[in-house]
């Protein structure tokens, strides 16, 4: 786990920027926390604390101010992202932007996605930016954290071990690894489960439809990978985000059409 970086949403309207903060805190292994949860924290400890939240009327979320309000006064990297309703960007980070140059802070970078919106005159069409965020806005947010905190982001195992797919049937592929003076032991090619950040709590094998995971030696061990139907509830249930997927527009084809021959669950 990351220690050294935070993030800090809130998402009151459709989960829009919760998705953005997800995708980021995954790309750094750091914690994605709502602004109520870490009132009373020392937030001095973080080098880097990333605001994000909706824009609603022209701004983002008062409990993110909130916050800004009791950071003290002192030199602290940060960064800034939303999700808005509007085609472009415009001011609406002003706000925060001047809160945090107050407080003395270095803003490295800002990202803004939209999200989708049924307020006002959207609601004529029945919503705007429908699906949004989607995957490749997700794509962005990992890509935005990389570019703009390189040295905080996490090792990509596979971009060291270079396994493609195709994904077997039986027991998972084990890959080792030194990350950073660290030994990372994974599982599974398709589905991906880092052994070392597991800590055994069961929730991915229980939460999982298909019981793709399975619990061997007190470690979370992907057994079916090609049982996994992509519904990612067992990423979005680690919390020491140890699971991965990885696969290709063809290894999505192979799912859907083996899934394509079950009558149910
Ligand atoms: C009360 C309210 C006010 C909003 N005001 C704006 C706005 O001023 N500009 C804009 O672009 N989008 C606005 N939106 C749309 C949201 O910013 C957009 O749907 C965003 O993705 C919501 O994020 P969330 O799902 O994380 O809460 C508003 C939405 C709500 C509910």
């Amino acid at each position: 786990m990351n220690t050294e970086i935070i993030i800090i949403y809130e998402s009151i309207y459709n989960g829009n920027t919760e998705k953005i903060a997800r995708a980021m805190a995954q790309k750094l292994g750091c914690r994605y926390i709502r602004p109520k949860q870490i009132l009373t924290e020392d937030l001095t400890k973080y080098k880097v604390i990333g605001f994000g939240s909706g824009i609603y009327f022209g701004t983002h979320h008062p409990t993110i101010f909130e916050v800004v309000e009791k950071l003290e006064q002192h030199t602290q990297d940060v960064f800034i992202f939303s999700s808005r309703g509007a085609p472009v960007l415009g001011k609406y980070h002003s706000g925060l932007k001047n809160a945090l140059q107050k407080k003395g802070k270095n803003i490295l970078g800002e990202f803004s996605v939209r999200g989708y919106d049924e307020t006002g005159p959207w609601l004529i069409i029945g919503g705007g930016n429908i699906g949004k965020p989607n995957e490749s806005d997700l794509k962005k947010a990992g890509q935005f954290v990389s570019k703009t905190l390189a040295e905080h982001c996490i090792a990509d195992p596979y971009k060291e071990i270079k396994t493609k797919l195709p994904v077997k049937e039986g027991q998972p592929n084990t890959y080792s690894f030194m990350d950073n003076g660290t030994p990372v032991i994974l599982k599974g090619d398709f589905v991906t489960i880092n052994q070392t950040s597991c800590t055994g709590c069961m929730k991915c094998a229980r939460v999982c439809p298909l019981q793709v995971i399975q619990m061997e030696d007190s470690k979370a061990t992907p057994v079916n990978e090609l049982d996994c139907t992509l519904c990612r509830l067992c990423i979005q249930n680690c919390v020491e985000r140890a699971i991965t997927l990885h696969y290709s527009w063809r290894d999505a084809i192979k799912v859907a059409k083996r899934h394509g021959k079950r009558v149910s669950l």
